[in-house]
């Protein structure tokens, strides 16, 4: 009776909550002067992205008349990877969620996002939704302020030109070892394209980032001496579960109290540790024995935090220090930030391809004529190469805009009100107020990328030029579109950009030059299907991804087979 009585009113007083506080940040919304959505449950809220898959029935209340069900079209993380730019053109521009927990401000107007994005002090990251990346340290993705500055300063000049050309080299080598096993497999095909092109990515980021070079076939797939799980499954691990950091922190999770996946979840968590502290510990050895500038990306990081030992432990932007827990921090932020985006885009790319083999043609044209000017791709210098390279680094951007790892980016107004001003009227938000940059539906507007902005097509990005001179071959005549500011951000925009934008374009387009410089890729077709079958089953694969745990991903990568087969004969 009396525990009866308990749950009733915990429940009454749950609900009572639920409404006043709807009640009140609805008012808030109306001020604002957006169109709003009303929602019960917040897409950002940790408890119900871990379980809302638990309530698919949930998502069939979209279906409901009336706008009745609008809410359930917005309320699960990476919902816009589905409905594109379809609720915008609905409810505008710009639209507000409103929920018991707060508002969400949902923009795709690409000056706004423009204009929030360069405001970094004003619109900053909700520290609620980066907690659960500092799980080994503070790094570059998750501090704000002077933290920021001191942290950029010191990492951002290591992402040069004498980076990029590493990356090229080591992309190079790695993705001729996976086309040679690729087309090893002959007619049965590949269903290994996502996890290839993710042990290629981390062998590119160990050898660039961290000094340890693999051969494509070992390195961090094997499990290494003194530890119980390899590289690569210590890190997927806590990537794909990073949502359960923000309710289990990592001491705890290895309790033996906890339920089996958990207590592996915290395996992993300490031998990702290990890992990085035997990577912290070869740079110190090697930093010792060779000359300054000659590093890596950690090295920068390493000579930092010796600077700051030097000067008694300071770690703030005058001393431009370092600490070991920020130094984990931040290998963890370039192994998140850098591995499954650049693989996923890669897989992606090569999927579609596959589909739209005329594509792949319009691609291996440019690289024979690289070939035919300096030799096979493996002799190819970053320098002479990478740039000319150009409907090769259109097939990543077209891939990008419609299967960017980053669906949308969330914001916060902070302590402060902001104000922002839309099509000539100002509108103020409040402090604490959630702002998503609708990045998916920004790449889809049609008024941006016209009535086929759905579709994927690579050459859209690049138009023949006016250049009269004759003696140009017509390839190198095309130029490159330059989209409008905020039109296209699957690197984000402003200060706050990625700092790997170049490092994952030299790594996408050596990659693809060196798989169709031999090869061209297809469907393996099951029983019965055609040709046709084949190639719209690819793209309904690709059609099939979602936001796993941080990045988009297809869902189902092995359900199809991709065969490798040299060109019949070079055209
Ligand atoms: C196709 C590949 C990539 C995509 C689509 C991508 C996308 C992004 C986006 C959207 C952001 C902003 C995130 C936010 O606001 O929370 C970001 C930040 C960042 N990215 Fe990338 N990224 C890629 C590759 C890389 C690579 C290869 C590295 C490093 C090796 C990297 C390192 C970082 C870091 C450290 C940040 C935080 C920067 C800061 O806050 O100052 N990314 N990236
Ligand atoms: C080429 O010329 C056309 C019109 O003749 C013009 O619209 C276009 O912007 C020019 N392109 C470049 C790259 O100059
Ligand atoms: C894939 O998605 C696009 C965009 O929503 C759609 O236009 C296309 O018809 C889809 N294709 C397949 C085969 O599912």
């Amino acid at each position: 009776m009396n525990l009866l009585f308990v749950l009733a009113s915990v429940i009454f007083a749950l609900f009572s909550w639920t409404l006043v506080s709807g009640i009140s940040n609805y008012n808030a919304a109306r001020k604002i002067g957006f169109p709003i959505v009303i929602s019960p449950v917040s897409p950002m809220n940790p408890f119900w992205i871990l379980t809302y898959r638990l309530f698919p029935k949930v998502l069939l209340l979209r279906y409901l008349p009336f706008g009745l069900g609008t809410w359930a079209r917005c309320t699960y993380m990476g919902w816009a990877f589905q409905d594109k730019h379809a609720l915008h053109d609905e409810l505008g521009h710009i639209f507000v969620i409103v929920t018991p927990s707060g508002n969400e401000v949902t923009m795709a107007d690409h000056q706004a996002v423009h204009m929030v994005m360069s405001r970094r002090k004003e619109f900053i990251k909700p520290a609620f939704m980066y907690e659960q990346l500092n799980i080994f340290g503070r790094n570059l993705n998750t501090v704000e302020g002077e933290d920021w500055q001191r942290q950029r300063k010191l990492t951002a000049p290591s992402f040069n030109e004498k980076t990029s050309s590493l990356v090229w080299n080591e992309a190079l080598r790695q993705a001729r070892d996976m086309a040679r096993l690729w087309s090893n497999q002959g007619a049965a095909g590949t269903k290994d394209t996502v996890a290839d092109t993710a042990t290629l990515a981390l062998h590119v980021l160990t050898s660039v980032g961290f000094g340890l070079t693999y051969p494509f076939q070992g390195g961090v797939r094997n499990i290494s001496p003194g530890h119980k799980m390899t590289y690569r499954d210590a890190l997927s691990l806590c990537l794909r579960n990073i949502i359960i950091f923000t309710i289990f922190g990592k001491k705890i999770l290895s309790s033996s109290f906890l339920p089996q996946k958990l207590r592996t979840l915290g395996v992993a968590t300490e031998e990702f540790q290990k890992y990085m502290e035997e990577m912290l510990a070869h740079e110190r050895q090697s930093a010792a024995n060779r000359e300054k500038g000659t590093g890596n990306l950690i090295g920068a990081l390493v000579r930092a935090s010796e600077e700051a030992q030097r000067s008694g432990g300071k770690v703030d932007v005058a001393h431009l220090g370092f600490s070991d827990e920020e130094i984990f921090g931040n290998i963890f932020a370039f192994n998140l930030a850098g591995h499954e985006t650049t693989a996923n885009t890669l897989a992606t790319a090569i999927v579609l391809m596959a589909a739209k083999p005329d594509y792949q043609k319009w691609i291996s044209e440019e690289i024979d004529e690289c070939s035919s000017a300096m030799g096979g791709p493996t002799e190819w210098a970053y320098e002479e190469v990478f740039h000319k390279l150009q409907r090769c680094l259109a097939v990543m951007y077209e891939t990008l805009r419609l299967y960017g790892s980053i669906v949308f980016i969330p914001k916060s107004t902070g302590f402060h009100a902001q104000s922002v001003t839309v099509d000539e009227k100002t509108h103020i938000l409040p402090a604490s107020t959630s702002v998503t940059i609708n990045v998916q539906a920004v790449h889809t507007d049609p008024k941006i990328w016209g009535p086929d902005a759905l579709e994927w097509k690579p050459n859209r990005w690049l138009e023949p030029s006016n250049s009269s001179h004759g003696q140009a071959s017509s390839l190198t005549a095309e130029t490159f579109i330059e989209p409008e500011a905020g039109s296209f951000i699957p690197w984000a925009d402003g200060p706050r950009a990625c700092v790997g934008k170049k490092f994952s374009q030299v790594e996408f387009v050596a990659v693809l030059a060196v798989l169709f410089q031999q090869y061209q890729v297809r469907p393996v077709l099951k029983g019965g299907e055609s040709e046709e079958d084949g190639k719209s089953a690819l793209i309904a694969m690709a059609n099939n991804s979602a936001i796993s745990a941080i990045t988009l991903q297809m869902q189902e990568p092995r359900s199809r087979a991709l065969r490798w087969e040299k060109w019949p004969s070079k055209h």
